[in-house]
């Protein structure tokens, strides 16, 4: 991110809209669509490996069921993560981050959101894993739980993380300061913001992530807000939109 472009098309799981959600599928998808960023969630393995998956659980997005982290990745590597998409993803597995990482190019940012509490374990795996990946400068860590961040920046002072929240808030740009840490970038409920929100956290030198916005005319409204970056299904769709500005 040497570079930083006037507003990135951050693709939500993967082209989540048009593939199965966090799978190498949903991620290729995006880049094919020219997204700037990927954004996707992790959760951790009975054996310490960093897994790709919103849920906790696979039984929403695999034809297995159970828990992340009672089952070790060679388990997980079982489980199909696209024919509940639709029968042309059949075969599709849980991604590694480390597999995301690889097939990513270093210019397109991943925001890696963590899921779940392990101990702080996950948190390590993660610091390590970006340092030994080369994927610290272009990742952006975010999470529901600032306590989570608040450790990982500890851990790995040169991380970039970011405040997601749904919350109404009478100042969104004075949430920065409640981790007492350098925050990079804000990540609010696209329904819980305006431009007079957007335009002070940007005078502050935060960027802004709105989520998850799919429809034409919210996109719209962000871009008319300012925001830094649109967190979408459909990135295609976003790209499309901006062209034609
Ligand atoms: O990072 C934005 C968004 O992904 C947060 O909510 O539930 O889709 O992970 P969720
Ligand atoms: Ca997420």
């Amino acid at each position: 991110m040497s570079t930083e472009k006037q507003l990135l098309v951050i693709a939500h799981r993967g082209a989540k809209g048009e593939a199965p959600e966090n799978t190498l599928a949903a991620f290729r998808l995006g880049l094919e669509q020219g997204c700037d960023a990927i954004e996707l969630d992790i959760h951790l393995s009975k054996d310490g490996e960093l897994i790709v998956i919103h849920d906790a659980t696979l039984d929403r997005t695999t034809d297995m069921k159970g828990a992340v982290n009672d089952l070790t990745v060679a388990e997980l590597k079982q489980a199909d993560a696209g024919s509940w998409f639709d029968e042309k993803f059949a075969g599709e597995r849980l991604p590694l981050l480390e597999e995301v990482f690889d097939l990513t190019p270093p210019d397109v940012m991943i925001n890696v959101e963590i899921k779940g509490s392990y101990g702080r374990k996950l948190e390590h795996a993660l610091c390590a894993l970006m340092k030994r990946k080369n994927r610290v400068h272009n990742v952006v860590v975010s999470s529901f739980d600032h306590k989570s961040l608040m450790f990982l920046k500890l851990l790995l002072p040169e991380a970039k993380i970011g405040l997601l929240y749904d919350m109404n808030a009478a100042k969104h740009s004075a949430l920065a300061d409640t981790l007492g840490l350098p925050v990079y970038s804000l990540h609010p409920n696209m329904k819980r913001i305006d431009t007079e929100d957007v335009r002070e956290a940007i005078e502050r030198g935060l960027r802004v992530y709105p989520y998850t916005i799919n429809d034409e005319a919210q996109m719209q409204e962000a871009i008319d807000y300012g925001v830094s970056g649109i967190i979408t299904d459909y990135p295609g769709r976003l790209n499309g939109l901006l062209d034609r500005q």
